[in-house]
């Protein structure tokens, strides 16, 4: 069924449920704070679909600072535009002391959890995360939620800095980013 979030007025194709919401603040999380994804629907969909399936999202209507969460392959993803506070906050940042060193990354050329290699494109000031908590798969807040501005699960309370590293709490990884390019202000998953 088609969604339409009148309140921001950001759904910009009402035939497609792929895109859930846009929002600046903690209404974006608000709803599915303590929602348990299913990753089993997950991982009932065939290969050769989950290998198919892509996705294009527009990010050019987003200002430093917003977030907007689509839903891809059933699951979310949250996609931010950082601002330069944000990046400098965690540009000089050494991820080896971290609990999850690791970029979780497939479109990164390094192998530390550093900003560039966190994000799509290095170059660009878009995050791109799965939106399921690395515990045991709430949605976590966002919009700077937490104690390292990024996002919180509220579920057994594990903090995600800027860059969706995890910073504290039981969560064992940082939240993936997944296969994705950037081309202008197209955002392409898988
Ligand atoms: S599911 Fe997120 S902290 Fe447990």
């Amino acid at each position: 069924m088609a969604q339409t979030d009148d309140n921001h007025g950001h759904v910009k194709d009402e035939d497609r449920r792929d895109i859930l919401f846009l929002a600046t603040g903690a209404t974006a999380a608000v709803g599915v704070a303590s929602a348990v994804w299913p990753l089993i629907d997950q991982m009932n969909a065939s290969a050769s679909v989950l290998a198919l399936s892509t996705m294009q999202v527009d990010v050019g209507g987003l200002e430093p600072g917003q977030e907007m969460t689509v839903s891809f392959l059933k699951a979310p993803v949250f996609i931010r535009r950082m601002t330069e506070e944000d990046m400098a906050a965690v540009a000089d940042e050494d991820p080896s002391s971290m609990p999850d060193p690791d970029p979780r990354n497939p479109n990164a050329a390094g192998d530390a959890a550093t900003l560039q290699d966190r994000l799509v494109d290095p170059a660009r000031d878009i995050i791109v995360l799965s939106g399921v908590c690395t515990h045991l798969g709430c949605v976590p807040l966002g919009d700077g939620a937490g104690d390292f501005n990024g996002w919180f699960c509220p579920c057994h309370g594990s903090h995600y800095d800027a860059l969706g590293r995890i910073r504290q709490g039981p969560a064992p990884q940082n939240l993936p980013v997944p296969v994705a390019s950037l081309d202008g202000d197209t955002l392409t998953l898988g």
